[in-house]
């Protein structure tokens, strides 16, 4: 399990175990996700490179660190559920761009159909960080980074809150280049390939469509 961060940050632990709860109301789940998004977009871009630039203090000028512009992001939310991570990245880093990639599995063959996808043109410059609260199968997110590497990013990123093991031996028998990070690994799949003990359906929970 090379290249897999659980971000154990007290911060997002409390949160998460918050979101988990079944009593936890649709307006504050929303809420601990966006949250949630701000704390894993402060984790992640831990790598991110500075350059010194000179700026005026009040008092006296200096060399000062500042974001290398050399090292754009794109957000990638895998939708519907990624939305919910989105936003609070975003109020983090206001000036990454967001690309959308809308995802369903055919009911009949269980494959993932591929619905919209729209990306920046100049994502060839940029570094990809997909986005999607849960990692089950690893189907979606398999299929989404697939198609993002058509586009050639420099690099990508995949971050959920909760993975399954299953899901993560899947998305790394496909893409041991792509680095993961979760909140939690839990114990497995239902026979319907729900996370256990997890936190229910992800999209239906922020979205309160059940
Ligand atoms: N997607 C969800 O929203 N929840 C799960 O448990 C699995 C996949």
């Amino acid at each position: 399990m090379a290249l897999v961060t659980v971000i154990e940050h007290p911060l997002v632990q409390h949160k998460l175990t918050l979101m988990r709860q079944v009593n936890t109301s649709t307006a504050k789940f929303r809420t601990l996700l966006k949250e949630v998004g701000m704390l894993l977009a402060y984790e992640v871009t831990r790598d991110l490179p500075l350059k010194l630039t000179e700026i005026q203090t009040p008092l006296t000028t200096m060399q000062a660190p500042m974001l290398a512009a050399d090292k754009k992001l794109v957000l990638v939310p895998i939708m519907r559920a990624g939305q919910g991570l989105l936003d609070g990245m975003l109020e983090l880093m206001p000036s990454a761009r967001v690309g959308h990639i809308g995802l369903y599995r055919d009911p009949t063959t269980h494959g993932v159909v591929e619905y919209y996808v729209k990306l920046p043109h100049d994502i060839e410059q940029r570094e990809v960080l997909v986005i999607d609260p849960m990692l089950a199968t690893g189907n979606s997110a398999i299929a989404a980074v697939e198609r993002l590497k058509e586009s050639h990013p420099q690099q990508i990123k995949f971050i959920c809150l909760l993975a399954a093991p299953e899901g993560i031996a899947a998305f790394h028998d496909h893409h041991p280049d792509v680095p993961l990070y979760t909140a939690a690994i839990d114990q497995g799949l239902d026979e319907q390939a729900y996370i256990i003990p997890g936190m229910g359906d992800a999209g239906d929970r922020l979205y309160g469509t059940k």
